[in-house]
């Protein structure tokens, strides 16, 4: 029998064209896709998972990859379907690079350097009091933002004893927070398929930001990885178990060397307007996520 996947990838900034792509190289390979398969709306019926009269749970293998936060409702079914089958990436290292303090801890438990970081009960806020007389600068981050909504720069005790009744008010359970890196606004974004180096890019913080988050205004540009850069990002995919990570890095000034900020699980591919600007990965990506995906599924 032919091998079928599944796939639910984001259409946006030119993931259409990506998918089409996709569908076409593992056709080559006799390898059927089913596109569009959100799992918001399916239905987990006794030991079957259904989208429309597809069980998903019978596919060979399932590639998820659309960005944005998915619904407790959709994680479920992701986490029930990667108990029976193969998946791009499994439930755990999606679940763990969704999670900033679980990846950090994870990534400094192997050896990767990471920012100094430190979760704390909400109840034992002194702690961030004494750290930050350690740290005299430090970044709140919710675990579970993206696109540096919700960070929050402390730059001073005044600061930190003015936010923390807010923070008490929200409904969170502890905080998380790292020192904040002396770095000089520019970040790497290296990408890992299989293990193998894809590209790496870089992003500028506005002058009016700290991060270099596009959606917090930063700005893409062509950057060339050294090997050390290429290492740190491989040992941090590996860590996560990740088939696909988009890895951010910074230059701590300080301690004189590379840190992993975090682990992105769905990493982009390069928009049209960026492939213009030359950052042309996306078919080198394509077709190592098509090699991974026809030995994942070989019978
Ligand atoms: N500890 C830190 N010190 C200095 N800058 C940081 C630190 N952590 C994050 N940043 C800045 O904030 C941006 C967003 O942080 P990140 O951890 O990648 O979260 P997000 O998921 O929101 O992108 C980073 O790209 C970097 O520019
Ligand atoms: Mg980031």
């Amino acid at each position: 029998m032919s091998r079928q996947i599944g796939m639910w990838l984001y259409g946006n900034g030119g993931g259409d064209k990506i998918q089409q792509k996709i569908v076409k190289k593992l056709k080559e390979r006799d390898i059927e896709t089913v596109t569009d398969i959100n799992l918001r709306h399916a239905v987990a019926k006794n030991g079957h998972i259904l989208h429309d009269k597809l069980r998903v749970d019978e596919l060979d293998l399932f590639f998820s990859y659309n960005a944005g936060e998915q619904t407790q409702y959709q994680t479920f079914l992701y986490q029930a379907l990667n108990r029976v089958m193969p998946m791009i990436n499994s439930y755990e290292a999606f679940a763990l690079t969704e999670d900033k303090f679980q990846t950090s801890f994870m990534l400094r438990q192997h050896g990767v350097a990471t920012p100094s970081f430190k979760l704390c009960h909400r109840d034992d806020t002194h702690h961030l009091k004494t750290i930050m007389q350690k740290w005299s600068k430090m970044v709140y981050k919710p675990t579970d933002g993206w696109g540096g909504v919700g960070l929050t720069k402390i730059e001073n005790q005044a600061t930190l004893d003015m936010l923390l009744p807010f923070l008490n008010q929200m409904d969170i359970r502890f905080f998380y927070v790292e020192k904040f890196v002396k770095y000089d606004n520019t970040d790497f974004r290296v990408d890992i398929v299989d293990g193998k180096f894809v590209a790496c890019y870089g992003r500028k913080a506005s002058g009016t930001d700290w991060r270099t988050n596009i959606t917090s205004g930063g700005s893409v540009f062509l950057r060339e990885p050294d090997d050390e850069v290429i290492a740190i990002a491989k040992k941090a995919a590996k860590v996560c178990g990740t088939d696909i990570a988009g890895v951010d890095i910074i230059y701590d000034m300080e301690k004189e060397e590379y840190v992993v900020l975090e682990v992105n699980g769905i990493p982009a591919f390069a928009t049209p307007e960026q492939e213009e600007t030359g950052l042309d990965f996306n078919k080198k990506k394509i077709d190592l996520i098509v090699d991974m995906i026809d030995r994942k599924t070989k019978k």
